[in-house]
This record gives C-alpha cells, structure tokens and sequence, in this order.
C-alpha cells in the first residue's frame, strides 16, 4: 500500500518572517491532532526561507522540500543552489521540472534529468513534475508528450533509485487557474504514468512509485482527489498559501 503525500509549494511568495509566520500556524494546527494516518506532510518555501522553517521544522510532523536546485554540487554557477546546500539545511525533498521552470525558465527535459540524477545521488527525494499543455490535450497528444516527459527526464536512472521519486502530473491548464482536471482525467493520466513507468522499469516500481496530482487544488476538492485509490496525493500551490485552506487538505479523513 503506497502512504498518502501532500506537499505545499509557496513558489515565490512570502519574505522570511511571512514564511516563517505561515509555517508556525500550519505547525501548530497540525501537530496538535492526533493524526494516525499515514500521510507524508511537506511544505516548500523559497530558498532563503528555508533555513529558518527547517529550524521551526524540528519534531514536528512536516517535512521540507525546496522548490528547485542545480545539479552540480559547487562552483562557478552564480545564482544556484546545488543539493548538497539543501541537505544542510535539512531539505528532504526537491521539486524539479515544475512548468514554470520549464516554461518561463526554459528547462528542458535533459537538464530536468541531471537534476534527478544529482539529487538521488545527494539523498535527496525528487519530486518530477509532468503535464501537458491545453493546446496539447485539444490536439489530443497529451499521453505522448507525458510519455516523452516521462522517458526523458527519468533516463539512464536505475530501478532501485527510481523507487525514491516522485511523479506529480500537473496538467499546465490546471495550475493557478481554478480548472482542476475531472478525477477521470486525474485518473486516467496517472494510470498511464504507472503503465509507462512499468514499461521504462518493471512492475515493482511502477507499482512502489507515489504518484501525485497537482492543479488547482483547494480545501474543497482534495477530499475528492484523495480518496481516489489512484492518486497517491497531491501537489498544492496557492491554496498552500493560507494555513487554514492547507490544513483542510492535510487533515482530509481525519
Ligand atoms: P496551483 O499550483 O495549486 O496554484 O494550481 C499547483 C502547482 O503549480 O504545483
């Protein structure tokens, strides 16, 4: 049985003491509940917030993801932060090949694939994020372009490394906008992930990989969302922005 896994992904929002304002009130509403599921909770701040939530973050039930990394560990690489910078501050997770990385920062499925790459190495858990545009899907191309996404990105990556990564299928015409794909496209999708996954490395990982929607998802749909058995969870962004929106989704079922 694969756990449930809900992360928050502020992107770039929050200075310090807001993230850290944020982080405080999601702690102390969720830790206070007895929650006997089993569910990975994470949030992700922007770098410079990390630090300081990662020290808030001690013993307490959520975990910390960052939101991007490089995937060389030093050097002239002015901007970036490799994963091992991560790890020191207790980073557990890395989001990579977001579409706004993808899209606006033009990340391509080879660099997506390095950073993979190093942040197993670095012990760190990938989230890889995949989806389609909505020209994509009206062309009717969508499973193709998540295939090639999927192929790409996950190459010359063992099957004993693959087992720690993340999928999270983020339809590009879902995120921010209020359209949430229905649960049969959600779970249509994500069953094709799992096929190709079987097909890119055996049953075993296709059957172990946590796999994860994201797009547009509030206090109001998630329990729908996460009910399915074919969702392994859910990837949130602007409804992770507010400390009572977000605890509804974590506290789903309980
Ligand atoms: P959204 O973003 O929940 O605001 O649609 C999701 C994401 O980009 O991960």
């Amino acid at each position: 049985m694969r756990r449930k896994f809900i992360a928050g992904n502020w992107k770039m929002n929050n200075d310090i003491h807001e993230s850290r304002e944020l982080a405080k009130n999601i702690v102390n509403l969720y830790d206070s509940l007895n929650d006997k599921r089993d569910v990975e909770v994470l949030i992700c701040p922007n770098f410079i917030s990390l630090m300081s939530i990662s020290q808030l973050l001690q013993g307490s039930k959520i975990k910390l993801g960052a939101q991007n990394m490089y995937f060389e560990t030093k050097g002239a690489f002015t901007g970036e932060i490799s994963p091992n910078m991560l790890k020191s501050a207790k980073v557990e997770y890395v989001i990579l090949g977001h579409s706004e990385r993808r899209q606006i920062f033009s990340e391509t499925d080879d660099i997506v694939n390095k950073k993979i790459k190093s942040a197993l190495e670095n012990k760190l858990t990938p989230i890889l994020c995949i989806g389609e545009t909505l020209e994509e899907r009206n062309k009717k191309v969508e499973k193709e372009v998540v295939k090639k996404q999927l192929v790409n990105s996950l190459k010359d990556i063992s099957s004993l490394d693959a087992q720690n990564i993340v999928v999270a299928y983020e339809p590009v015409w879902a995120i921010g906008t209020g359209e949430v794909a229905t649960t049969e496209q959600a779970n249509d999708m994500i069953k094709f992930i799992r096929e190709t996954l079987k097909e890119i490395f055996d049953e075993k990982v296709s059957q172990n990989i946590i796999i994860l929607y994201g797009g547009s998802v509030n206090g109001q749909n998630a329990n729908e969302i996460l009910n399915k058995d074919d969702i392994d969870g859910v990837l949130v962004g602007g409804a992770s922005l507010k400390a009572d929106e977000f605890l509804k989704i974590i506290t789903y079922n309980l």
